[in-house]
């Protein structure tokens, strides 16, 4: 979603912001600008990408050293020019950037146009630069407190002030803020990776508090004015893995990382001889896992896919009831939490508002909540009461693969883990763990056939509709087939369980609207064949992930994808590959933008 970057300090300011936007447009946007002090307030935005900025700052000359710039995904007005931000207020001496959603702007802008403010743009931000500068009596901090005070929904915010070069003043409520500090200079964003280039020392608001950033000295505070010390944490991913490093995408490069994810996201977790598991951060409350009687993963998109992968593994391993819902959804229900329900968020970025909004609703029920969670430090990581991080690796392209896998190795730990506790034996145990072990090699062997489902992805990158079929354990990853498709190459694919094809979605059926079956040797193999015979008897052309060695499976198949043989539980950490892969392609024939695709945001922070 939107990205904000702030700067204060000794360098010039204009490289430094435009080189952070550059780093956060994997989030997605839609316009872009900067604001600079220098003396005055000079501001530079415009719709589309960051280059387009950049070439508008050159011919305008900016320069100065503090500064602040943002991204937008549009929400409130159609993605213009004037639309995009910074926004100020009419007398043109406050600027801010804004992540989030002011929901009672309509209320504030009515107040402010009768005592006399102007508005230009149709977006909910341009109310709170007129309510600070309202409020300014001289002291940028309290007229910040004081407008926040009558807001009401969701920010990130960067602010300059006219009165006070040389500081930037952030904010935080419901969306994430990290200060980045350095030596004479200090940094502000909603996205570490904007400064990751020049400090890893970083600090993150909490909701409800400001950072009085300038160049030597950075203070917190409330709303209310009370003085918070933090503490430096460090931040400890490469730069590396924020950089393509010889891919022509990141998504290519992630998904190709997976035989590595996977293999950070057991380690050190595995008790070889035990065959079982153990996760430092849930270690405080092994006790819940064990007497749990029920578990609920909440989750949205890919995530909520992982949640239903986890749903299988839980109840098939620990034989403990287990649901998935939509975070989403369960925020608004009134959910039957009974005691000893627990319940899992999941969610790569930490910082999906509906996920963030369902772990407060379940938290309001009285369950113990735990993440799992990909981003070290996000707001769900710190919100849950423990939890299993991934250690993806930073995920930058903004169709979710590498945690997708890792999310599963992770369920599928957790599941081992308590059904050794209840009833897995420890040789079972042990089998499995083995297996596990061996699934980044088996990866790493599906990657090796990337040139074949390339050629195949050529074969049918001009149909307009896929169907994704899959059974048990493998039906959530033909969703996830069918979502990558839609996400990165916007050709409309539904994910269905196989056997419910026949239940209305075998009326589609023809030679334009190919079937792409995960048929791996399990024990719905042979119920997989015949709904594979279904499509067949109606003409249609049917693409099939099956397991190495069924050679028999190419008879009934217009083109077969193998994935090396593994336990039943874990083929979905193989069977996505090809269905990574084959979108990828695909997308990349059509000459889409598979890093950025439109309308789409890495993390959604907003309702
Ligand atoms: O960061 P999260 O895992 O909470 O994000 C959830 C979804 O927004 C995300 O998985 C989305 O569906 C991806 N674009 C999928 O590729």
């Amino acid at each position: 979603m939107c990205g904000i970057i702030g700067y204060t300090g000794h360098r010039t300011v204009v490289p430094i912001l435009i080189g952070a936007l550059k780093r956060m447009e994997y989030r997605g946007y839609d316009s872009a600008g900067v604001a600079v002090l220098n003396g005055a307030l000079r501001i530079e935005k415009d719709a589309g990408k960051v280059q387009n900025l950049e070439q508008k700052i050159r011919d305008a000359q900016l320069s100065g050293q503090t500064g602040i710039g943002h991204t937008r995904w549009a929400t409130h007005g159609a993605p213009t020019q004037l639309n995009a931000h910074p926004h100020t207020d009419d007398e043109f001496q406050i600027a801010l950037v804004h992540n989030g959603i002011i929901e009672n702007y309509s209320a504030l802008r009515q107040e402010l146009t009768k005592s006399g403010h102007e508005f230009k743009t149709e977006t909910d931000t341009e109310v709170v630069a007129a309510l600070i500068q309202e409020f300014y009596q001289g002291d940028f901090a309290h007229a910040v407190q004081k407008a926040l005070k009558l807001v009401k929904g969701t920010y990130g915010l960067a602010i300059l002030s006219v009165n006070h070069p040389g500081m930037v003043i952030a904010a935080r409520m419901g969306s994430p803020m990290v200060i980045g500090h350095g030596d004479g200079e200090n940094f502000v964003a909603s996205d570490p990776t904007a400064f990751l280039h020049f400090t890893r020392d970083v600090t993150y608001l909490e909701d409800g508090e400001i950072a009085v950033v300038t160049s030597d000295k950075v203070e917190y505070r409330t709303l209310a004015d009370e003085h918070i010390d933090k503490k430096l944490e460090q931040l400890t991913f490469d730069i590396a893995a924020i950089e393509k490093g010889g891919f022509s995408h990141f998504m290519l490069k992630e998904i190709c990382e997976q035989p590595q994810t996977v293999a950070d996201s057991m380690r050190g977790r595995l008790l070889i001889d035990e065959g079982t598991v153990k996760f430092g951060g849930m270690a405080a409350v092994m006790e819940t896992l064990n007497q749990a009687k029920r578990v609920l993963f909440l989750g949205c998109g890919t995530s909520w896919h992982a949640g239903l992968v986890g749903e299988y593994l839980m109840e098939e391993l620990a034989g403990v009831p287990a649901e998935v819902e939509y975070a989403s959804e369960f925020r608004y229900r009134s959910p039957a939490l009974e005691p000893g329900t627990i319940v899992f968020a999941i969610s790569q970025s930490g910082e999906t508002a509906d996920t963030l909004a369902a772990i407060r609703e379940a938290k309001r029920h009285g369950a113990p909540v735990f993440g799992i969670c990909n981003v070290v430090g996000s707001s769900i990581a710190r919100e849950t009461n423990a939890g299993v991080f991934l250690h993806a690796g930073p995920e930058i392209g903004v169709a979710s693969t590498k945690a997708f896998t890792s999310q599963i190795t992770v369920l599928f730990m957790l599941a081992l883990q308590m059904g050794r506790a209840r009833r897995v034996g420890a040789s079972r145990g042990r089998e499995l763990v083995q297996e596990l072990r061996e699934i980044p090699n088996k990866i790493s062997r599906i990657l090796a056939t990337r040139e074949k489902i390339e050629t195949i992805a050529h074969h049918y990158k001009q149909c307009r509709n896929f169907l994704y079929l899959g059974r048990g354990v493998n039906f959530p990853v033909a969703l996830e087939g069918a979502l990558k498709l839609k996400e990165i190459s916007y050709i409309h694919a539904e994910g269905y369980p196989a056997a419910e094809m026949k239940h209305g979605p075998i009326a589609l059926i023809d030679r334009d609207m190919p079937v792409v079956f995960i048929a791996s040797k399990d024990g719905v193999y042979e119920k997989v064949l015949s709904n594979i015979e279904e499509v067949r008897a109606r003409g249609g052309r049917v693409l099939v992930i099956a397991t190495e060695g069924d050679q028999e499976i190419a008879n009934h198949a217009d083109e077969v994808v193998y994935i090396p043989s593994t336990d039943p539980l874990l083929t979905p950490l193989l069977t996505v590959i090809p269905l990574q892969l084959l979108s990828y392609y695909m997308a990349v024939q059509r000459g889409c933008d598979v890093d950025q695709p439109r309308n789409l945001a890495k993390s959604v922070t907003v309702e």
